[in-house]
């Protein structure tokens, strides 16, 4: 690192800093943060150079030979991009349509190389993972590795009154399709809407609002609030996104079991 320039000491000159980048600058390259958070992170001691808490964003690193870690996690040139999105009502899940896809709402130095991981349906809002990284989606979305994708459904109508245990020993659906156990569970209720968190493993087509209306509901609104260990973050709006911190794609790896 060059010392001179963490801290508030004089500036190096144009020879000593050929080389270095700003450290809010290389967060950024290492797809860890958009530019903003990579401000914040610094200046919230979140990042660290060296061993040492830097906590100037601006601070000029050598990206070849300092060692970044941030929230503790040594940080390096990623092989792929991974992107969290809170998907908004109306954009459809794919990466070229004639209408707008998730895709279209990332500005376009952003896209290159991106797809979503799964579908949500057109109508559905909530936790999308956009990624180039092929193997995580096939880990996250494999029937096999039972990965746990969580749902908050506004149901009109009334449910069955065993349809927690339909869901919970595998409900078959009107048209005979057989699901895998799932959980159901009252979470309130919304706008006048009872709100069903919903947990799957699997992901058929229109699962959840087939599985509801199976047990005699309608669903009205759907949201993805989880999938794995990735929950939607509370501050994120509708069509925001944001990169994976370091931690959550560490927990999202090692649950998946691709780390
Ligand atoms: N189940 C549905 O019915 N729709 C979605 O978008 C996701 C799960």
């Amino acid at each position: 690192m060059n010392k001179s320039a963490i801290g508030g000491m004089p500036r190096p000159d144009r020879k000593e800093r050929d080389g270095l980048i700003r450290l809010d600058k290389l967060l950024t390259h290492f797809g860890c943060a958009t530019r903003r958070q990579a401000i914040d992170a610094v200046r919230r001691g979140r990042v660290q150079v060296n061993g040492a808490a830097c906590c100037d964003p601006a601070a000029k690193v050598d990206p070849e030979r300092d060692e970044i870690r941030f929230d503790g996690v040594v940080q390096s040139y990623q092989k792929n991009r991974y992107l969290l999105m809170n998907k908004p009502r109306g954009a459809i899940t794919a990466v070229t349509d004639r209408r707008e896809t998730v895709l279209d709402l990332l500005p376009e130095s952003e896209r290159r190389g991106l797809f979503p991981v799964g579908r949500l349906d057109k109508d559905t809002e909530g936790l999308l993972i956009l990624t180039t990284d092929g193997q995580l989606c096939h880990a996250l979305m494999s029937p096999r590795r039972h990965v746990e994708k969580v749902y908050l459904a506004g149901v009109s109508g009334e449910l069955a009154p065993d349809a927690a245990a339909r869901f919970a020993g595998g409900l078959v659906l009107r048209d005979g399709t057989e699901c895998r156990p799932a959980t159901l569970e009252p979470a309130g209720t919304e706008d006048g809407l009872t709100v069903w968190r919903v947990a799957l493993r699997e992901g058929k087509y229109h699962q959840v609002k087939r599985m509801i209306a199976a047990v005699g509901g309608h669903v009205e609104t759907l949201r993805r609030v989880a999938v794995g260990t990735l929950t939607l973050p509370e501050g994120l709006a509708p069509g925001e996104w944001r990169p994976l911190l370091p931690d959550e794609l560490k927990r999202l790896l090692s649950h998946t079991g691709e780390e």
